[in-house]
């Protein structure tokens, strides 16, 4: 197999941090790890940052590989655990932050990091899940061990129609949940019914301030967005019901105040999808494995070849991306 390969690689140039496609050499690559011929990344909301002109918000040093997100076939591995044909992912563990990540044809990841793809995924699905499928099952997850109820009042999901909320809907929706989709895009309305959404909610009727405690609606929210959405959010869950906080799509301040908490003991959960602990992250992708079906992931997954990555990018950080995208890195 060929030494070179074609990658995306974000270096410094002339005091400014540039991203653009170039060929490499194995050689370029870190030293340590396991050499994978990568078949799929993906788009994250963070790629469209580390893509254009944030890279030193996401990046620590250059020059770096982007990429958040990758699937392939193991080439190379001086770790007992992975052998040459394994295929496998990785999702987070700081990859394009400190680590090179996955917008290149190979890639060496520690070991530590390596995923096996699970049982009824293949590397393509497991791209069309990504680090954003992955946080909506953490946030899921995060609801069930608090105890959310399913009978009566919906699930919201906030940024429902972007790459986290989409599978969240999804997923809750498999679990037997009830969900109310919130999204700022009138075209997005019957993709989310698809999905199985029962009830849509306007963007803007969350984005605007109201009472510290409101009319109480929400079991339970997985929230995308941050700012003034999560906090009308918080003021409107049923008593001990939780939120997962998981984006910010619309800001990372939180205009709240303590009530919610103190006089109706809502949980507000942190959702940390890069440096989620291995048997947790294990757990998480099984569930994915058996419970998110495949045609409503097939419905909601977009791929583009390599070479429209860049281009894509923009559109993730305007909100005009619907679901997921995947990245052929071999077309
Ligand atoms: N905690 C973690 O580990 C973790 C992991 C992955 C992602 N994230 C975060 O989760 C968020 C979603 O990521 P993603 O990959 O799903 O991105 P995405 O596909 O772009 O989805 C974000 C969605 O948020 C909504 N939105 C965009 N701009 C908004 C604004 N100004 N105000 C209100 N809503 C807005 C849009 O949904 P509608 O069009 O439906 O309104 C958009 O589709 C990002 O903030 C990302 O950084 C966190």
């Amino acid at each position: 197999m060929s030494d070179s390969f074609r990658a995306i690689l974000a270096s410094d140039v002339e005091g400014k941090a540039v991203a653009q496609m170039t060929d490499m050499s194995v050689a370029d690559l870190p030293t340590e790890g396991v050499l994978i011929d990568v078949a799929f990344s993906a788009l994250n909301y963070k790629d469209g940052l580390a893509l254009n002109g944030n890279l030193g918000k996401v990046m620590r040093s250059l020059p770096m590989i982007p990429g958040i997100d990758l699937s392939g076939t193991v080439l190379e591995s001086p770790d007992s655990r992975f052998r040459p044909g394994d295929e496998v992912l990785v999702t987070g563990w700081g990859l394009s932050e400190t680590e090179w990540g996955g917008f290149g044809q190979r890639a060496r990841v520690k070991a530590d990091f390596l995923t096996k793809i699970p049982g009824g995924l293949d590397l393509k699905r497991a791209m069309a899940i990504g680090t954003a499928g992955f946080t909506a099952m953490l946030s899921v997850m995060a609801l069930d061990d608090h105890q959310v109820t399913k009978d009566q009042s919906p699930v919201l999901v906030t940024g429902a129609a972007g790459g986290v909320g989409s599978v969240a809907v999804a997923v809750l929706v498999a679990n037997g949940y009830r969900v109310a989709a919130s999204t700022g895009r009138a075209e997005t309305h019957d993709y989310l019914k698809s999905l199985g959404a029962e009830e849509i909610i306007e963007r803007a009727e969350l984005a605007q301030a109201g009472r510290p405690l409101d009319k109480e609606r929400w079991a339970g929210v997985v929230d995308t967005v941050g700012s003034q959405t999560l906090a009308t959010a918080l003021a409107q869950v049923v008593r001990h019901g939780s939120v997962a906080a998981c984006g910010l799509a619309g800001g990372s301040d939180l205009p709240t105040t303590v009530l919610p908490f103190i006089l109706r003991g809502v949980n507000l959960l942190g959702i940390d999808s890069v440096y989620c602990p291995a048997e947790r992250r294990e757990r998480a992708w099984q569930r994915l494995a058996a419970e998110l079906p495949r045609e409503k992931l097939d419905a909601m997954t977009e791929v583009i070849p390599f070479d429209a990555l860049i281009e894509r990018s923009k559109l993730i950080l305007k909100g005009q991306v619907r679901g997921r995208t995947v990245v052929d890195l071999r077309a």
